[in-house]
C-alpha cells in the first residue's frame, strides 16, 4: 500500500510571482554575481547545480563542500561518490537527475548555513523547480528537508513520502532521506540510505500515477 503524507496547514512557500520563465543558464549568471548574502565573498565558485534538466527527479543538498566550491559542480566530493554509487542502486546515473544545493555558495569550514544565507538563495532554488518540474523532490540531510518539510526530525521523516503545495508549481511530492555525508561519519545510517535508494524507482512509480 502506498502511503504519503500530506502538508495541508503548511503554510505555501515564498514565491517571486515570476511574471516571465528564465533558464537555468540566466539563473547561473545571476548567482555568479550574487552578493545577496556573505557566501560570495569566501567561495571559489559558485554551485548552481546539474543534472538532466527534464529529470523527474531532484536532489537537494546542504550546501558546496570544498571540492565543490573548486570545481563549480555538486556532489563531486566524497559524499557525491557516495551518491553516485547509490544511484545505482535505483539503475540511476547522475545525467538521469538534477542534482542542486540550498545554497550556492560555500558556507566557510562546512559550517551549516544560516538561516538569512538560506533565505537569500531561495529564490535561485524556487527557479530551479519552477523550471525542472520534478515529479519528486529528494532533500538530503535535515537541513535540506527542513526548507520544504517544517515537521519532525530526518530520522523520523526519512523514507517517507510527502505532499506539499508549492505556489505556481501546484502539488509536489518530497521524499526526504539521510545526507549521503551523514552516512559516512555514521555508517550505521548507510542501511536506511541504501533502502530508500532501492525503493526510489517504485516511490516515483506511484507519485507518478498519483
Ligand atoms: N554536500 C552538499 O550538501 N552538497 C554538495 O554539493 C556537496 C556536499
Amino acid at each position: 500500500m502506498f502511503e504519503y503524507l500530506v502538508l495541508e496547514k503548511a503554510e505555501p512557500l515564498s514565491s517571486l510571482n515570476l511574471n516571465f520563465m528564465q533558464t537555468l543558464e540566466q539563473i547561473a549568471k545571476q548567482v555568479k554575481n550574487c552578493q545577496k548574502c556573505d557566501l560570495y565573498k569566501l567561495a571559489k565558485n559558485p554551485v548552481l547545480g546539474e543534472g538532466n534538466q527534464n529529470a523527474k527527479i531532484m536532489f537537494i543538498g546542504e550546501g558546496p563542500g570544498a571540492k565543490e566550491d573548486e570545481l563549480g559542480r555538486p556532489f563531486v566530493g566524497q559524499a557525491g561518490q557516495l551518491l553516485s554509487k547509490l544511484l545505482a542502486l535505483a539503475s540511476l546515473k547522475r545525467e538521469d537527475v538534477y542534482i542542486a544545493n540550498v545554497v550556492k555558495h560555500r558556507p566557510p569550514n562546512n559550517r551549516d548555513p544560516l538561516p538569512d544565507e538560506v533565505a537569500a538563495c531561495w529564490p535561485y532554488l524556487e527557479q530551479q523547480i519552477m523550471i525542472i518540474k520534478p515529479k519528486i523532490i529528494i532533500p538530503l540531510g535535515r537541513h535540506a528537508m527542513a526548507r520544504f518539510i517544517p515537521i519532525g526530525t530526518i530520522s523520523k521523516n526519512q523514507g517517507r513520502v510527502f505532499r506539499r503545495e508549492i505556489k505556481n508549481l501546484g502539488k509536489l511530492y518530497f521524499y526526504p532521506i539521510y545526507h549521503p555525508a551523514a552516512a559516512l561519519h555514521q555508517p550505521s545510517l548507510y542501511r536506511d540510505l541504501e533502502n530508500a535508494f532501492k525503493r526510489l524507482p517504485a516511490v516515483l512509480k506511484k507519485v507518478e500515477v498519483n
